[in-house]
Protein backbone atom coordinates (compact mmCIF):
# COMPACT_ATOMS: atom_id res chain seq x y z
CA UNK A 1 0.00 0.00 0.00
CA UNK A 2 1.23 3.40 -0.70
CA UNK A 3 1.24 5.83 1.96
CA UNK A 4 0.41 9.56 0.62
CA UNK A 5 0.28 12.55 3.01
CA UNK A 6 -2.78 14.95 2.83
CA UNK A 7 -1.46 18.26 3.57
CA UNK A 8 0.49 21.21 1.99
CA UNK A 9 2.57 22.25 5.46
CA UNK A 10 6.30 21.58 4.44
CA UNK A 11 7.26 20.95 7.97
CA UNK A 12 4.61 17.81 8.08
CA UNK A 13 5.87 17.07 4.83
CA UNK A 14 9.71 16.71 6.02
CA UNK A 15 8.75 15.25 9.61
CA UNK A 16 6.97 11.86 7.21
CA UNK A 17 9.53 11.77 4.98
CA UNK A 18 12.36 12.33 7.63
CA UNK A 19 10.43 8.35 8.35
CA UNK A 20 11.15 6.99 4.62
CA UNK A 21 7.39 5.51 4.23
CA UNK A 22 5.83 8.95 2.31
CA UNK A 23 5.20 7.76 -1.35
CA UNK A 24 3.50 10.93 -2.27
CA UNK A 25 1.27 14.18 -1.33
CA UNK A 26 -2.49 15.11 -1.62
CA UNK A 27 -3.64 18.58 -1.00
CA UNK A 28 -6.61 20.54 -1.78
CA UNK A 29 -7.88 24.30 -1.65
CA UNK A 30 -8.79 24.26 2.06
CA UNK A 31 -5.29 23.13 2.88
CA UNK A 32 -3.12 25.07 0.35
CA UNK A 33 -5.46 28.11 1.71
CA UNK A 34 -4.11 27.50 4.88
CA UNK A 35 -0.84 27.95 4.40
CA UNK A 36 -1.53 31.40 3.08
CA UNK A 37 1.13 31.14 0.17
CA UNK A 38 1.29 30.87 -3.35
CA UNK A 39 0.38 27.39 -4.88
CA UNK A 40 3.26 26.82 -7.22
CA UNK A 41 5.59 28.33 -4.51
CA UNK A 42 4.67 24.96 -2.43
CA UNK A 43 3.91 22.49 -5.01
CA UNK A 44 7.74 23.61 -6.09
CA UNK A 45 8.90 22.78 -2.61
CA UNK A 46 6.85 20.10 -2.17
CA UNK A 47 8.15 18.55 -5.28
CA UNK A 48 11.66 18.79 -3.96
CA UNK A 49 11.10 16.92 -0.68
CA UNK A 50 8.79 14.29 -1.97
CA UNK A 51 9.61 12.25 -5.09
CA UNK A 52 6.20 10.93 -6.15
CA UNK A 53 3.00 12.20 -7.31
CA UNK A 54 1.76 15.33 -5.33
CA UNK A 55 -1.96 15.88 -6.16
CA UNK A 56 -3.13 19.55 -7.08
CA UNK A 57 -6.55 20.88 -7.37
CA UNK A 58 -8.24 22.76 -9.86
CA UNK A 59 -10.56 25.79 -8.68
CA UNK A 60 -12.33 26.10 -11.85
CA UNK A 61 -15.77 24.53 -12.28
CA UNK A 62 -15.93 25.32 -15.79
CA UNK A 63 -14.95 22.22 -18.23
CA UNK A 64 -12.79 24.48 -20.61
CA UNK A 65 -11.11 25.95 -17.81
CA UNK A 66 -10.25 23.00 -15.87
CA UNK A 67 -8.43 21.63 -18.89
CA UNK A 68 -6.64 25.07 -18.77
CA UNK A 69 -5.79 24.62 -15.43
CA UNK A 70 -5.03 21.35 -15.46
CA UNK A 71 -2.46 21.61 -18.30
CA UNK A 72 -1.09 24.75 -16.11
CA UNK A 73 -0.32 22.46 -13.19
CA UNK A 74 1.26 19.48 -14.82
CA UNK A 75 3.70 21.93 -16.39
CA UNK A 76 4.61 22.68 -12.43
CA UNK A 77 6.24 19.46 -12.22
CA UNK A 78 6.52 15.94 -14.08
CA UNK A 79 5.36 14.56 -10.66
CA UNK A 80 2.10 16.76 -10.28
CA UNK A 81 -1.30 14.76 -10.48
CA UNK A 82 -4.00 17.51 -11.77
CA UNK A 83 -6.86 16.86 -8.56
CA UNK A 84 -10.28 17.18 -10.39
CA UNK A 85 -14.05 17.16 -8.73
CA UNK A 86 -16.28 14.56 -9.10
CA UNK A 87 -19.06 16.98 -11.51
CA UNK A 88 -20.28 16.80 -14.77
CA UNK A 89 -17.67 19.46 -16.18
CA UNK A 90 -14.77 17.77 -14.33
CA UNK A 91 -15.66 14.24 -15.68
CA UNK A 92 -15.53 16.64 -19.47
CA UNK A 93 -12.40 17.86 -18.63
CA UNK A 94 -10.59 14.88 -17.27
CA UNK A 95 -11.77 13.34 -21.09
CA UNK A 96 -9.57 15.76 -22.21
CA UNK A 97 -6.71 15.93 -19.72
CA UNK A 98 -6.31 11.90 -20.02
CA UNK A 99 -6.56 11.78 -23.42
CA UNK A 100 -3.54 14.14 -23.33
CA UNK A 101 -1.83 12.21 -21.16
CA UNK A 102 -1.77 14.29 -17.81
CA UNK A 103 -2.64 12.10 -14.94
CA UNK A 104 -5.92 12.99 -13.01
CA UNK A 105 -6.99 12.26 -9.60
CA UNK A 106 -10.79 12.50 -9.37
CA UNK A 107 -12.04 13.72 -5.61
CA UNK A 108 -14.83 14.12 -3.62
CA UNK A 109 -16.08 10.70 -4.45
CA UNK A 110 -19.10 9.91 -2.63
CA UNK A 111 -20.71 6.46 -4.71
CA UNK A 112 -19.59 3.69 -6.63
CA UNK A 113 -21.13 5.13 -9.59
CA UNK A 114 -18.80 8.12 -9.81
CA UNK A 115 -16.07 6.05 -9.20
CA UNK A 116 -16.99 4.00 -12.26
CA UNK A 117 -17.20 7.10 -14.63
CA UNK A 118 -14.04 8.31 -13.74
CA UNK A 119 -12.54 5.02 -14.33
CA UNK A 120 -14.08 5.06 -18.04
CA UNK A 121 -12.35 8.66 -18.72
CA UNK A 122 -9.08 7.08 -17.77
CA UNK A 123 -8.53 8.56 -14.25
CA UNK A 124 -5.42 7.52 -13.41
CA UNK A 125 -6.40 7.73 -9.40
CA UNK A 126 -9.91 8.13 -7.18
CA UNK A 127 -10.57 9.59 -4.08
CA UNK A 128 -13.31 8.31 -1.84
CA UNK A 129 -13.54 10.10 1.06
CA UNK A 130 -14.27 7.87 3.75
CA UNK A 131 -14.48 10.09 6.90
CA UNK A 132 -17.15 12.26 5.64
CA UNK A 133 -19.34 9.49 4.51
CA UNK A 134 -18.69 7.75 8.25
CA UNK A 135 -19.50 11.73 9.73
CA UNK A 136 -23.31 11.15 8.27
CA UNK A 137 -23.82 7.54 9.30
CA UNK A 138 -22.68 5.78 6.12
CA UNK A 139 -20.07 3.28 6.02
CA UNK A 140 -16.74 4.72 3.64
CA UNK A 141 -14.80 1.54 3.67
CA UNK A 142 -18.23 0.01 2.29
CA UNK A 143 -17.58 2.73 -0.67
CA UNK A 144 -14.26 1.64 -0.67
CA UNK A 145 -14.61 -2.08 -1.15
CA UNK A 146 -17.16 -1.83 -3.94
CA UNK A 147 -14.80 0.38 -5.96
CA UNK A 148 -12.37 -2.36 -5.89
CA UNK A 149 -14.78 -4.83 -6.90
CA UNK A 150 -15.72 -3.21 -10.13
CA UNK A 151 -12.49 -2.11 -10.96
CA UNK A 152 -11.71 -5.51 -10.38
CA UNK A 153 -14.17 -6.79 -12.45
CA UNK A 154 -13.32 -4.77 -15.87
CA UNK A 155 -9.51 -4.58 -15.69
CA UNK A 156 -9.58 -0.77 -15.02
CA UNK A 157 -5.54 0.66 -13.96
CA UNK A 158 -7.57 3.35 -11.93
CA UNK A 159 -6.41 3.65 -8.58
CA UNK A 160 -7.91 3.61 -5.44
CA UNK A 161 -6.80 6.60 -2.85
CA UNK A 162 -8.61 6.27 0.30
CA UNK A 163 -9.16 9.75 1.43
CA UNK A 164 -10.72 11.59 4.46
CA UNK A 165 -9.06 9.35 7.14
CA UNK A 166 -9.50 10.56 10.79
CA UNK A 167 -7.83 7.22 12.26
CA UNK A 168 -5.46 4.10 11.78
CA UNK A 169 -8.78 1.87 11.41
CA UNK A 170 -9.43 3.48 7.90
CA UNK A 171 -5.69 2.63 6.86
CA UNK A 172 -5.80 -0.73 8.41
CA UNK A 173 -9.17 -2.13 7.17
CA UNK A 174 -8.34 0.07 3.61
CA UNK A 175 -4.79 -2.42 3.67
CA UNK A 176 -6.70 -5.20 4.49
CA UNK A 177 -9.26 -4.66 1.14
CA UNK A 178 -6.21 -3.96 -0.84
CA UNK A 179 -6.56 -0.85 -1.55
CA UNK A 180 -3.88 1.00 -3.20
CA UNK A 181 -3.42 4.12 -1.71
CA UNK A 182 -4.25 6.01 1.58
CA UNK A 183 -3.76 9.38 2.03
CA UNK A 184 -4.04 10.83 5.81
CA UNK A 185 -2.79 13.50 7.95
CA UNK A 186 0.33 13.15 9.67
CA UNK A 187 -1.21 12.63 13.00
CA UNK A 188 -2.53 9.14 11.82
CA UNK A 189 0.45 8.51 10.58
CA UNK A 190 2.24 8.92 13.91
CA UNK A 191 -0.79 7.05 15.19
CA UNK A 192 0.24 3.80 12.82
CA UNK A 193 3.36 3.37 14.57
CA UNK A 194 2.65 3.76 18.22
CA UNK A 195 2.30 1.17 20.69
CA UNK A 196 2.19 1.64 24.36
CA UNK A 197 3.43 -2.03 24.92
CA UNK A 198 6.40 -0.98 22.64
CA UNK A 199 7.29 1.53 24.81
CA UNK A 200 6.90 -0.67 28.21
CA UNK A 201 8.96 -2.99 26.68
CA UNK A 202 11.89 -0.91 25.62
CA UNK A 203 11.74 0.62 29.35
CA UNK A 204 11.87 -2.58 30.86
CA UNK A 205 14.80 -3.87 28.95
CA UNK A 206 17.09 -0.66 28.96
CA UNK A 207 16.18 -0.84 32.63
CA UNK A 208 17.49 -4.23 33.04
CA UNK A 209 20.74 -3.36 30.85
CA UNK A 210 21.51 -0.26 33.39
CA UNK A 211 20.69 -2.71 36.45
CA UNK A 212 23.43 -4.86 34.87
CA UNK A 213 25.97 -2.69 34.17
CA UNK A 214 25.97 -1.19 37.84
CA UNK A 215 26.31 -4.70 39.09
CA UNK A 216 29.17 -4.75 36.77
CA UNK A 217 31.26 -2.03 38.08
CA UNK A 218 30.69 -2.88 42.05
CA UNK A 219 32.20 -6.26 41.45
O1 LIG B 1 -7.99 14.08 0.95
C1 LIG B 1 -9.21 14.64 1.26
C2 LIG B 1 -9.20 15.17 2.64
O2 LIG B 1 -8.37 16.30 2.69
C3 LIG B 1 -10.49 15.46 3.25
O3 LIG B 1 -10.34 15.16 4.56
O4 LIG B 1 -10.81 15.24 6.95
O5 LIG B 1 -11.41 17.18 5.46
O6 LIG B 1 -12.69 15.05 5.34
P1 LIG B 1 -11.38 15.69 5.65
Amino acid sequence: MKFFLDTANIDEIREGASLGIVDGITTNPSLISKEGRDLEDIAREICDIVNGPISLEVVSTVSEEMIEEGRRLSKIHKNVVVKIPMIREGLKALHVLSQEGIRVNVTLIFSASQALLAAKNGAAIVSPFVGRLDDISLNGLDLVSDILTIYENYDYDTEVLVASIRHPLHVLEAATMGAHIATMPIKVLNQLLKHPLTNIGLQQFLADWENQKKLESTE
